[in-house]
């Protein structure tokens, strides 16, 4: 089998599993129990916080663990939301966003939340223009993600923190694609809350962070007992939080070299299949990407056929983010980049990882270049492409 599905999830490292393996047996303590099992869990679950904030630049009262990507998203948005809404129910993020921003934004409009979805150009990326325009006194929160999970343009942190530090708003970032293979920190004048989640670096599902700058103002969502200093009620998972924190360390301790021999490998993949597969165009930034993402439009195909096919050939493989996928939904990301709908449809996106090689690079090329030239036949074109549809801008920002 080849997987390059990494952005959906990575396989577990087995030194975070060795981590883990004392919590799943004798050491079952709940850390918030006064007995030695209790304090020895705690211990455990101190550790592994010290190591996260050390790793993101913060301290170990700014780590909030969730149960992952998706609720440290939820709970930045609605914690802020609900803790400022009475002067300031104004938030502001992008239409290219991962669906735990986007769906959250929906029900906090029935909340009484107002929402500006800022669009993006046809690489990916906000107009910082449009972003200062988009920011009033009731502003709230800016939430931009990292990374996009789909088409893996990394967005201008530093100059879009600049401009919500100069107007007084707190900035969220949704970095799951991006700990661990990107640097990344609270400190430094970065963002103010940062959403992580630990199968996106080799660590165990289920498990994740949020990191919130000190005086931030966040009410919680889940309610219950005390834990995470009142923030987040809920018995911790201390077996994967130190699997978290182990695999996170492990991807930082060689996180550059690791994302200079993806990017090599990423780059030698879309130039493979530009070159073989006629009629392909590239989604995203071409170097201002993730390491590891390749987002191909290919006219003439479904990427549901693509997939199913390359499946088949033993390869994995994405149309988009797997939480979407099954949907049969378009991509809003590709959508939002203004390419034709034939382009969305034959969108597919190899993510690549640590086991990634050229080799098994160079069977994928060969693979899809024969499937989509079958594919093309089969719908009754020809093997040749239909000239691509030229990308559009979009207009003006949405609002709504
Ligand atoms: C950008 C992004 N945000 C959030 C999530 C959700 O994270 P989790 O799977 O930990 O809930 C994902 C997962 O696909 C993601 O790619």
């Amino acid at each position: 089998m080849i997987y390059l599905d990494h952005a959906a999830t990575t396989p577990l490292h087995p030194e975070a599993r060795r981590a883990m393996e004392p919590f799943l047996a004798g050491e079952y303590g709940n850390p918030s129990s006064l007995h030695a099992a209790g304090q020895e869990a705690r211990r455990a679950l101190d550790e592994a916080r010290d190591g996260i904030a050390a790793a993101l630049g913060a301290r170990a009262e700014e780590v909030i663990f969730t149960s992952g990507g998706t609720e440290a998203n939820n709970l930045a948005l609605t914690g802020v939301f609900l803790a400022e809404r009475p002067g300031r129910p104004h938030l502001v993020t992008v239409a290219t966003e991962h669906h735990a921003i986007l769906d959250t934004c929906r029900f906090l409009e029935t909340l009484g939340a107002e929402i500006t979805l800022l669009p993006v150009d046809s690489d990916g990326f906000v107009d910082p223009d449009d972003l200062r325009r988009a920011l009033t006194p009731r502003t709230a929160l800016v939430s931009v993600m990292h990374a996009n999970n789909e088409i893996g343009t990394v967005a201008p942190l530093a100059e879009i923190s600049a401009i919500t530090r100069a107007a007084g708003v707190p900035l969220h970032t949704d970095a799951v694609q991006t700990v661990g293979s990107l640097p990344l920190r609270l400190a430094d004048n970065g963002p103010d809350l940062i959403s992580l989640s630990a199968h996106k670096f080799y660590g165990p599902k289920g498990v994740g962070a949020l990191i919130v700058r000190r005086g931030v103002r966040l009410r919680p969502v889940l309610h219950g007992g005390g834990q995470e200093r009142g923030r987040r009620a809920g018995t911790e998972n201390v077996a994967g939080l130190v699997g978290m924190a182990r695999a996170l360390e492990l991807a930082l301790a060689d996180r550059e070299g690791e994302a200079t021999r993806q990017a090599a490998l990423r780059d030698r993949l879309i130039r493979g299949v530009l070159a073989a597969v006629p009629g392909a165009m590239l989604n995203g930034h071409p170097t201002r990407r993730l390491p590891n993402n390749v987002n191909l439009a290919i006219a003439g195909v479904e990427a549901e056929m693509l997939l199913l096919n390359l499946d088949l050939a033993g390869i994995c493989a994405s149309a988009g983010s797997a939480c979407a996928a099954g949907s049969l939904e378009p991509s809003h990301v590709v959508m939002a980049l203004g390419r034709s709908p034939e382009l969305v449809s034959g969108s597919l996106r190899l993510s690549l990882g640590r086991s990634t090689t050229a080799e098994e690079l160079d069977v994928v090329i060969e693979q899809l270049a024969g499937l989509v030239h079958r594919l093309r036949r089969r719908a009754g074109g020809s093997a040749r492409a239909d000239a691509p549809s030229p990308v559009a801008r979009r207009p003006s920002p949405v609002s709504k």
